[in-house]
C-alpha cells in the first residue's frame, strides 16, 4: 500500500464540486480539542455565518456532523411522529428519498408527483392540501439535482401555512447558488450540505429551524428514534458557548473547513454569489446553444448551478463522459432514474462557478463530440 494521491480533476456534475485551496488549506491545520474554548468560539463563528448564508436568524442553525442526508433525516427524525401524515412532493430522486424518510419514521406519506424535469406544481400542492386537513407538514425539494429544477418555495411554504402546515425544505444544491430567504419565505425547518455551492468538502449538512418547528420537537410524544440526530442532544452541544456539553465529538478540521467556506462567502457576499452562478449559467447555456444542445428543464425553473441537457442523437453516453474524465480530468454527471443514459447533467457550483471552467468544458465537449 501506497499513500493516496488522487488525479486533479475539474468537478463540473452535481457535486462534489471543485474545494477551493484556501478551504483544503483551513482543513490541513492542527486539530485541537473539540471542546477547547478556541474550538468553541469557532464553532460560534460558524453559527453566525451560516445564519447569514440562510438569511436567518433562527437560533438553531448549525452543521450537523455528517452529510446532507443526515440533515434530510435530522428533520424527518425530529418532526414526524408516528401517524403524521406528511405531503410530500416528489419531481426527483430527493423527493423519492423524502418519502423513504417520512415512512421510515412511521408517517403517512401523501405523494403529490410532477415529472422530471418540472417544478413542484402549486395547483397539485394545494389540492393535497385541501384534500388532507390533517396533514402536519409539507416537504419539498429547493432544487432538485437529479434534474436541474427549482421550485417555488415562498409559494409553497405560504400555502403549507394557510393550511396550518410545516415545511421542510432541500436546500442541499440551493444554499450558496441560488437565492434563499428562510426568514422571509417562511421556511419551518430547511437542510443543506457543504459539497455543492459553498465550494467546501463533502461530510457536513448545515440545518436550520425556526421557533415553530422547535416547539413540535420539544413537544414530541415520544422520543426522536434516533439518539445521534435527536435535536434536543445535538442543541446542548450547539447551544451557546459556556453551556456546551459533550454530544459527539465533532469533526475538528472538516469544520475549519466549513468556517473558511463561509468566510468566503461573507467577503464576496451571498447576493454576489448567487449572481456569479447565473452569470457562469448564461456563459454555459450560450456554448451549449451553439452546439445545439437542448435544455431539459423549461428556462423559468432552471437552475444555474446544475444544467440538465439532452444527450445529442446518436452519442454514447458513457463514451463521451469518459473521453472527458480520461483525456481532459473532467467530471459531468449522468441521468439518474427515469432520466439515466438520455441526459448530462453539467455542474456550475462554487469554486466550480467560474468563467476559466466555463471556457474549458465547453471547448473540450466540442472536441470530444467532434471525434
Ligand atoms: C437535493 C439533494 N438532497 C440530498 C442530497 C444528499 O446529500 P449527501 O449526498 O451529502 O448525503 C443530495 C446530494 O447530492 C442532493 O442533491
Amino acid at each position: 500500500m501506497q499513500s493516496f494521491n488522487p488525479p486533479i480533476r475539474t468537478l463540473m456534475g452535481p457535486g462534489p464540486s471543485d474545494v477551493h485551496p484556501r478551504i483544503l488549506s483551513a482543513m490541513a491545520r492542527p486539530t485541537i480539542g473539540h471542546l477547547d474554548p478556541e474550538f468553541v468560539r469557532m464553532m460560534d463563528e460558524i453559527k453566525t455565518m451560516l445564519k447569514y448564508a440562510f438569511q436567518t436568524e433562527n437560533e438553531l442553525t448549525m452543521p450537523i456532523s455528517a452529510p446532507g442526508s443526515a440533515g434530510m433525516e435530522t428533520c424527518f427524525a425530529n418532526l414526524v411522529e408516528k401517524g403524521d401524515k406528511v405531503i410530500v412532493c416528489i419531481n426527483g430522486v430527493f423527493g423519492m428519498r423524502m418519502q423513504e424518510n417520512v415512512e421510515r419514521m412511521g408517517g403517512n406519506a401523501v405523494i403529490v408527483s410532477d415529472d422530471w424535469g418540472k417544478a413542484v406544481s402549486i395547483d397539485k400542492v394545494e389540492a393535497a392540501l385541501k384534500e388532507h386537513p390533517d396533514a402536519t407538514l409539507l416537504a419539498f425539494v429547493h432544487a432538485e439535482t437529479s434534474t436541474g429544477a427549482s421550485s417555488d418555495v415562498k409559494t409553497l411554504c405560504a400555502l403549507a401555512h394557510q393550511y396550518d402546515c410545516l415545511t421542510i425544505v432541500d436546500a442541499v444544491t440551493s444554499l450558496g447558488g441560488s437565492p434563499l430567504y428562510v426568514d422571509d419565505w417562511g421556511v419551518d425547518a430547511i437542510y443543506s450540505g457543504t459539497q455543492k455551492c459553498l465550494s467546501c468538502t463533502p461530510g457536513l449538512s448545515p440545518i436550520s429551524m425556526n421557533e415553530k418547528a422547535l416547539e413540535k420537537v420539544r413537544n414530541r410524544k415520544e422520543k426522536v428514534q434516533s439518539w445521534f440526530l435527536d435535536l434536543n442532544l445535538v442543541m446542548g452541544y450547539w447551544g451557546e458557548g459556556a453551556k456546551r456539553t459533550y454530544h459527539h465529538t465533532a469533526p475538528v478540521n472538516a469544520l475549519y473547513g466549513l468556517h473558511e467556506a463561509l468566510v468566503m462567502l461573507t467577503d464576496e457576499g451571498v447576493g454576489a454569489s448567487w449572481n456569479r452562478h447565473t452569470t457562469m449559467h448564461q456563459q454555459l447555456a450560450e456554448g451549449l446553444n451553439d452546439l445545439g444542445i437542448q435544455f431539459v428543464v423549461d428556462e423559468n425553473d432552471r437552475l444555474p448551478q446544475l444544467n440538465t441537457v439532452w444527450i445529442p442523437e446518436g452519442v454514447d453516453d458513457a463514451k463521451i463522459r469518459a473521453e472527458l474524465l480520461n483525456t481532459y480530468n473532467i467530471e459531468i454527471g449522468a441521468g439518474l432514474g427515469a432520466l439515466a443514459g438520455k441526459v448530462w447533467r453539467i455542474g456550475l457550483m462554487g469554486y466550480s462557478a467560474r468563467a476559466d471552467n466555463v471556457m474549458f468544458f465547453l471547448s473540450a465537449l466540442k472536441k470530444v463530440l467532434n471525434q
